[in-house]
């Protein structure tokens, strides 16, 4: 069991040729970076505690998104952590193999907190998973590397441009460049063979799907392996991939044919993968053709309990996040199936204490990626989209839940709503 100090900073970063850009990032006693904190590892059945110290001169709050912990050690924007003060969240780890991530979530200021450069991956380890899937991937850059995605604009002087007053809309920040783990088209070594990356779209608002769906040059195959919260059941093979505001998905791709594969949103290659010969010899990595038991909740009848409707005005049920009231009181370890609609917008629609399966998707196929553990789904605004929602951890009035859209501009906006669990 294990406490890390990270001190929450003002920082700068070499991201522009030009200039250095100003910042805000996570420090620990082993890693700055400048923008973005270091992966954090976690092991399952282990207690892995987080000492957030905040220097950054104004009010935040730590929350680790897709972890099952309690209310009190969630991190939401009930947990304030004021300027020059520390808050410790201990992590009792209690869920399977997976790719997470932490980011701020003070009310109204996750945008601006996010984009100027809070946000870090958060790797739990499985022994038992290492046992039965020994030939994963999982050698952290050496063959199985985080991939952070975000778009940001910036201003002349090398700043990152937002404006924290402004209504940016219906379809939120949107950045002229796009960036992987806090650097422009970046090129980044990797061995022959299977390689594995943990794609996290930490982008303030921006899908990257229809057209803009991630994908590789020569429309190179590849294969979704985990979702949000964990291994889906058998690797998928597409050649494109949709992935919203805070969804995770972990891939494997084989770079034996190639020297260099890049990454592509569109037509924009925003990072290269370049196959290095000398490096490492990657030959005990391989494609398994079973993963894991993600249990099949399709076509079971189960009642709606709650009903979401997300609505242009940054509304959910027809109200605003309100610190004051707790919207809803969901009961400890039951299943519920949750029925949300977009009314013709765009969402991502966010869950914390928890992963959840979607048994039902704008009255059609639920995709195969989607057929794992999730807790960050679009909604893509024309059919509600249905959750099986299980909560294992509770929740009182003093640190609730939050359920919201992470569009991280609508939420601010109120498009957000607090639950307890008990
Ligand atoms: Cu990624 Cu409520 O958070
Ligand atoms: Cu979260
Ligand atoms: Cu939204």
């Amino acid at each position: 069991n294990t406490t890390t100090d990270i001190w929450i900073r003002n920082s700068e970063a070499n991201i522009l040729d030009s200039t250095l850009t100003n910042t805000y990032s996570y420090n620990t006693a082993v890693d700055s970076l400048g923008l973005l904190g270091p992966t954090l590892l976690m092991e399952r059945n282990m207690t892995s505690s987080l000492n957030f110290i905040n220097e950054l001169g104004v009010e935040t709050t730590a929350h680790q998104h897709g972890l099952h912990v309690s209310g009190m050690n969630d991190g939401g924007p009930q947990s304030r952590i004021l300027p020059g003060k520390s808050r410790t969240n201990v992590l009792e780890i209690d869920q399977p193999a997976g790719t997470h991530w932490y980011h701020p979530h003070p009310h109204g200021n996750t945008g601006e907190q996010v984009i100027k450069g809070l946000a870090g991956l958060i790797i739990i380890q499985d022994p038992e998973e290492i046992n039965s899937l020994p030939n994963l991937p999982r050698s952290y850059g050496v063959n199985d590397f985080p991939i952070i995605i975000q778009d940001k604009s910036f201003n002349t002087d090398g700043s990152i441009q937002y404006d924290a007053q402004k209504s940016y809309g219906k379809r939120g920040y949107l950045g002229d460049s796009i960036l992987v783990n806090g650097q422009i088209q970046p090129d980044v070594s990797v061995p022959l063979g299977w390689i594995r990356l943990r794609i996290l779209n930490g982008s303030n608002a921006r899908f990257y799907e229809r057209g803009d769906s991630l994908s590789f040059s020569n429309q190179q195959q590849f294969y979704v392996i985990a979702s949000d919260g964990g291994l889906l059941s058998e690797p998928v093979s597409t050649t494109s991939l949709p992935i919203g505001p805070g969804e995770r998905y972990e891939i494997m791709l084989n770079m034996n044919q190639n020297q260099q594969l890049d990454l592509m949103v569109g037509n924009r290659n925003i990072l290269s993968l370049v196959a290095d010969l000398n490096t490492y010899d990657n030959s005990q990595a391989l494609l398994p053709t079973v993963l894991a038991n993600v249990p099949k909740a399709l076509n079971q009848k189960n009642n709606v309990t709650r009903t979401f409707k997300l609505s242009e005005n940054m509304t959910i049920n027809g109200k605003k996040m309100n610190m004051q009231v707790i919207d809803e009181q969901v009961p400890l370890g039951i299943t519920e199936v949750w029925r949300i609609f977009g009314k013709g917008a765009r969402h991502t629609f966010h869950v914390h204490g928890c992963s959840f399966l979607v048994i039902n998707r704008d009255n059609s196929e639920v995709p195969l990626w989607e057929k794992g553990w999730k807790d960050t789904i679009i909604i893509s605004g024309k059919r509600p989209v249905e959750i099986l929602v299980k909560i294992n951890k509770t929740a009182d009035r003093t640190a609730p839940f939050m359920y919201h859209c992470h569009m991280l501009e609508h939420e601010d906006m109120g498009m957000m709503g607090q639950f307890t669990v008990a």
